[in-house]
């Protein structure tokens, strides 16, 4: 079985020997994985790893907030709000590839400068199992990235043999909080794939305010400790609706509730249906855009978790 209190010493010295003095960068999103990971090697290397929390303007509503108020006294910790950049380059754009494209080139170009402005020598990334074996069967364990700029990190990966829950056990045995060790996961991307059609600040508002109707219903019910994932996706499909006695046109939202235990396959279970039925009821009532919520019932696979 699994030890924390074993994996713990030996990755921190590893990080040490591997890193030494110089200085090094992580990209913390506040998922589980990169939260982990920069606790981690702070506590190998201390204030030389600066944690990078890049705000792109995708984000579920609380949680740039939720982010910082964990990691500003904990980390070296650095708050960079680059929405406006990462909004006026999406704006518009309705196909999901080229939305990751530019979500990724953008992440790039903020990553570097703040790369650059602390001299970084490695990068240190929460890849996990799931991540590599998906992706791309085996990969080196220790590689570089070179940067556009021709700069070079040494990348150093300290969980990537394990799987989430193992990596949710030393979240556990570090302290950090519960509502951060069981996050459930959130796609790099954010919101943007799970707006589908153009993007458009008005539409990830709109699925911004479905989801954190579905965040606290799960909650509430208890239902969450069931679920892999739970989320609220906003459709370019419009249908009509009734509200008060006047016709309405707005649009299709989809609950998305399903379980899993390494996000590879993924199934949607059986849950209260007054749970649902709330959820649906407050969404309709709650967000004045949407008139119809539909629950997905699809299995991964053959569909995957997120809709694009
Ligand atoms: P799919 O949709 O492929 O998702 O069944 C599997 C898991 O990966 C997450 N996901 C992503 N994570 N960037 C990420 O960092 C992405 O582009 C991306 N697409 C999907 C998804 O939320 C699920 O946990």
């Amino acid at each position: 079985m699994f030890k924390p209190e074993k994996f713990i010493p030996n990755a921190i010295k590893q990080v040490k020997d591997e890193i030494g003095d110089e200085k090094a960068i992580i990209a913390l999103s506040g998922g589980v994985d990169s939260s982990v990971c920069s606790v981690l090697v702070k506590e190998a290397i201390g204030d030389n790893l600066t944690a990078v929390f890049v705000d792109h303007g995708l984000l579920r509503e609380g949680e740039a907030e939720q982010v910082c108020n964990i990691f500003e006294d904990r980390l070296n910790f650095k708050y960079v709000d680059a929405s406006e950049e990462y909004l006026k380059e999406l704006e518009g754009v309705d196909d999901p590839e080229e939305k990751r494209k530019i979500i990724g080139r953008v992440f790039i170009e903020v990553f570097e400068r703040e790369a650059k402005k602390i001299d970084a020598k490695f990068l240190v990334q929460g890849t996990i199992a799931p991540d590599w074996i998906e992706s791309e069967g085996k990969i080196k364990s220790h590689h570089n990235l070179a940067l556009p700029s021709g700069m070079v990190l040494n990348v150093v990966e300290p969980i990537r043999e394990l799987y989430k829950d193992e990596v949710r056990l030393i979240g556990d045995e570090l302290g950090l909080p519960e509502e951060l060790v069981q996050r459930q996961p959130f796609p790099g991307p954010g919101l943007a794939v799970r707006v589908i059609g153009p993007l458009t600040e008005e539409n990830l508002r709109i699925c911004r305010k479905a989801d954190a109707i579905v965040r606290e219903e799960i909650k509430a019910s208890g239902v969450d400790k069931d679920l892999w994932q739970y989320f609220a996706v906003l459709t370019d499909t419009k249908v009509t609706g009734v509200k008060g006695d006047q016709r309405d046109f707005g649009y299709l939202v989809v609950l998305r509730l399903i379980s899993s235990i390494d996000a590879m396959t993924a199934y949607v279970p059986e849950l209260p249906w007054s749970v649902i039925r709330k959820i649906s009821q407050r969404i309709t009532s709650e967000v004045p855009e949407v008139t119809h919520v539909a629950l997905s019932i699809s299995d991964k696979p053959p569909s995957t978790i997120e809709f694009e």
